[in-house]
């Protein structure tokens, strides 16, 4: 651990949000940034000594950076998807991954308004017409969104935050999720998702990505939706079939849709976008921008900061999509130990006897397990002998412990 003199270290990469630079510092901790991400080896070459690395999904963290830095203590993904981090490898080096997994949800709910409304109105049609110098003014096929019925497929943080603002718009909402939920507002549970597209005027799709749900919307699906229906999509990309919804498209079964992610996403900025959907009429399609917003980007800065920071004060891994969850009020007064562990029979009789042979006295604990590794929170009282410590260490089990306060 730091001394007063020795602050701990945070590096971060890729134009991190500023928030979370002024969040770190005004803690104590020195910060260096870096406006881009780095490869392997110029990685490799920074990251000893580092205490906190940051990073946003063009950084990949491979085995061999970790093995660069043995003072690493937990990585924030300032994003959301962590797949560029061997999580594996983070754990059996007893280091935490956090990420942002809410930030940027009331973003993809504003994108979602905003395009149900368009759709209902064909601004598409009459944008494109005004630009052509055609001047169409008239009430054929445009709606209100008040009185229509929005069915919502998936109703976790970016449904139900959905199915509040709709009904605050004077839509009746529909909702069907496989996971029990509570019902918000005035909102309909339907048993079934054919129940759901028997009612709905729009359907909108907020599943999460488990492999389950590829193909979970094909031609079967669409036939059963509501002639002059609208569609929407912005989870996944290989939820839907997007051959099948061009045909309900252009045979006019659907009035219309808004796509915001793709099967086959281009990989950067100015490489070309194939798909089946370009050139349909009241078809909008977007960039996978649902949760891009500055907003998002500070909310994930100040959250990311927040959870590094609490991790490595008080060892609680709430949130880590690594390491086992664990979470225990900070001790008014004594000290906290932190074991990471190899996660086999007998690891937390085997600390307690340490403890109780030294006369260590323990005033709370936590155990938690997630596959191969486990890890325990003890609060002990404010007598120890730096013997204890080694013995702990010194476990064959042992991955990783911590003396806190
Ligand atoms: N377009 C974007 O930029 C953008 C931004 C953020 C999130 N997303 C995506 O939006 C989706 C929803 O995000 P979230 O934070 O609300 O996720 P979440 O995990 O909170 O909610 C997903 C819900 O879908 C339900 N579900 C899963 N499979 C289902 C199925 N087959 N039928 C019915 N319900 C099902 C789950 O039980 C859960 O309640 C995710 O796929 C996420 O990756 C996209």
């Amino acid at each position: 651990m730091s001394t007063a003199t020795e602050p701990l270290r945070a590096l971060l990469l890729e134009s991190i949000h500023s928030d979370a630079v002024a969040s770190l510092e005004k803690n104590g901790y020195a910060v260096e940034t870096v406006d881009r991400a780095l490869d392997e080896n110029e990685l490799t070459a920074r990251v000893a000594g580092v205490h906190l690395l940051g990073i946003r999904s063009k950084t990949t963290i491979t085995d061999s950076v970790l093995a660069a830095a043995p003072e690493l203590l937990a990585i924030g993904a300032f994003c959301i998807g962590t797949n560029q981090i061997d999580l594996s490898a983070a754990s059996q080096r007893g280091v935490a991954v956090f990420n942002a997994p809410f930030s940027n949800t009331r973003s993809v709910v504003e994108l979602v308004v905003a395009e149900i409304i368009a759709l209902t109105r064909r601004l598409l049609d009459k944008n494109s017409l005004m630009h052509a110098g055609v001047w169409d003014k008239s009430a054929e096929g445009a709606h209100e969104v008040r009185g229509r019925r929005l069915g919502i497929i998936g109703y976790g943080n970016i449904g139900s935050q959905l199915s509040v603002l709709a009904e605050s718009l004077g839509m009746s909402v529909f909702f069907y999720d496989t996971a029990d939920k509570l019902a918000l507002g005035n909102a309909r549970r339907c048993a079934t998702m054919e129940e759901l597209l028997a009612v709905a005027d729009v359907v909108t799709l907020h599943v999460d990505g488990r492999p389950g749900n590829s193909g979970l919307f094909g031609e079967a699906e669409f036939a059963r939706m509501r002639p002059g229906s609208l569609f929407l999509n912005l989870s996944r990309g290989f939820v839907v079939d997007h051959g099948a919804l061009r045909q309900h498209i252009e045979s006019g079964h659907l009035a219309g849709a808004a796509i915001d992610v793709f099967p086959h996403e281009p990989k950067g900025r100015g490489d070309e976008f194939v798909s089946e959907l370009r050139g349909l009429p009241n078809v909008i399609i977007t960039p996978h921008i649902g949760g891009s917003t500055e907003e998002a980007q500070q909310d994930i800065g100040q959250f990311v900061a927040g959870k590094l920071q609490d991790f490595t004060a008080t060892g609680n891994t709430a949130l880590s999509v690594n390491l086992p969850t664990v979470s225990l009020p900070a001790p008014a007064e004594g000290h906290r130990l932190t074991h990471l562990h190899r996660n086999t029979p007998g690891v937390l009789a085997t600390i307690n006897g340490i403890l109780a042979d030294h006369d260590v006295n323990i005033e709370g604990q936590l155990l938690g397990t997630r596959g191969e590794i486990g890890y325990v929170i003890t609060d002990i009282g404010t007598r120890y002998t730096p013997d204890v410590i080694e013995q702990l260490r010194g476990l064959p089990t042992t991955v990783r412990l911590r003396l806190l306060s």
